[in-house]
């Protein structure tokens, strides 16, 4: 493990126990979360700038390659990625013998698995040959779930359009019709908002399997893999199935009051970085509202609204990414057992930006346990015990 010079270190026990809060486990020039003041960047770019500016196929260029894209090299990544989108007809065809009743992130974890079948250069780990996956995977994970979410529902997948960008041609996939420009606009800027977030525990994941020279498949499913638990990318389901739970907004405060009194963490708040507000809430905040707007019924962010109030007061946490990303998804129609795939759509090209990045210069990780057991115990024949 490397340790980068200024930033926290602190071991297991000298942090207090479980979950390597503030160890620093490799050194990376992808992104960073700055927990005190709030702030994220993206290769030294402020998340505020990249979410008022940039589409998500330049911050895919810029995770990958660690600058914005010149205007013929941003052209060249949209046309290489419109040209990957289809899946292999053998993955479709594996994705139709699938349980009607799967959850969708089981059956993204099993396709992006069996995509790694038909990509002859999975193996090699040089530059340019992950590249060229990386990008076949991140064309690919937005057809595996809308393609998933139509098979599921008993119709035929809808085929992808080369010409579209990711965003808008994930929601046309969807719903079989093109979506408004503003739609496609904030669900781009909503990718733009996840796409990474340093070692958060699907990257870190991501970079341990790499780090043995895995295939970016095998990385990537184990990406995924971590994030669907319910700690990390499921949260954002879960926000919204409490928001239908509680119903309206007069029953906010007795409901939260409930479940704190019980124990009972609520979703979409508490981040294991930030102190202050998830800069990325900011946006999303403002677009559960917009798109409420848009859609006639501000209801479901005026809960949010309260929701976040009573926390505050409570237990003075910030809402992180999960929190308003429920409700702007909510409005704009998606079904909830989307919103954690949806983050991977996103996170993907995040995880291909740090396994690039390990393979560029690699150690394996191998890091050591505290051992707490006990010591010289004699072995007792099975008779005897
Ligand atoms: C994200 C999360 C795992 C971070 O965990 P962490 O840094 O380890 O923080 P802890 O779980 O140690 O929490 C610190 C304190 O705040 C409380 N807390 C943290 N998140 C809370 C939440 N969402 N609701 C209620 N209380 C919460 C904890 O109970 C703990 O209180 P205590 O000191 O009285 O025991 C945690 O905040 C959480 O489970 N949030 C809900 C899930 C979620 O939204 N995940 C998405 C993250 S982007």
């Amino acid at each position: 493990m490397n340790k980068a010079k200024d930033a926290p270190t602190a071991t297991p026990s000298s942090s207090g126990g479980a979950g390597l809060r503030g160890v620093v486990a490799a050194s990376s020039s992808i992104g960073d979360v700055n927990g005190e003041k709030g702030e994220l960047i993206y290769q030294g770019i402020n998340i505020h700038d990249l979410a008022r500016h940039a589409t998500f196929e330049e911050v895919i260029f810029l995770l990958w390659h660690g600058r914005l894209p010149k205007r013929a090299e941003l052209e060249e990544l949209k046309e290489a990625l419109g040209r990957s989108y289809e899946l292999p007809p053998e993955v479709l065809e594996l994705m139709r013998q699938f349980p009607r009743d799967a959850e969708p992130m089981e059956a993204l974890r099993t396709s992006v698995s069996a995509l790694g079948f038909y990509d002859k250069s999975a193996g090699d780990t040089t530059r340019e040959a992950s590249l060229r996956t990386a990008t076949r995977l991140t064309a690919q994970l937005p057809t595996i779930v809308a393609a998933g979410h139509r098979l599921r529902q008993g119709h035929e997948p809808v085929r992808p359009k080369s010409e579209l960008n990711i965003a808008h041609n994930f929601l046309y996939m969807l719903r079989g019709e093109m979506p408004s420009e503003h739609e496609a606009h904030i669900f781009d800027v909503c990718m733009v908002l996840h796409a990474d977030h340093e070692l958060n525990a699907s990257t870190f994941t991501a970079r341990v399997v790499a780090g043995t020279l895995a295939d970016i498949y095998g990385a990537v499913t184990a990406a995924i893999a971590a994030l669907a638990g319910p700690l990390h990318g499921g949260a954002n389901t879960n926000v919204m199935k409490m928001l239908l739970e509680i119903g309206e907004v007069d029953r906010v405060e007795a409901y939260i009051q409930e479940a704190l009194a019980a124990k009972r963490k609520i979703m979409g708040f508490g981040h294991a970085v930030y102190r202050t507000e998830d800069p990325r809430a900011t946006h999303l905040r403002q677009f559960s509202k917009e798109m409420g707007e848009r859609a006639g019924s501000t209801k479901w962010y005026e809960m949010s609204r309260k929701v976040e109030e009573v926390i505050k007061r409570e237990k003075d946490l910030n809402p992180n990414v999960d929190f308003f990303s429920a409700s702007t998804y909510y409005m704009m129609g998606i079904p909830l057992e989307l919103y954690t795939p949806i983050f991977a759509v996103s996170r993907i090209s995040g995880w291909t930006g740090h396994i690039l990045e390990q393979y560029a210069n690699n150690k394996l990780i191998r890091p050591r346990a505290e051992y707490i057991g006990p010591r010289d115990v004699p072995y007792v024949p099975i008779d005897e015990r």
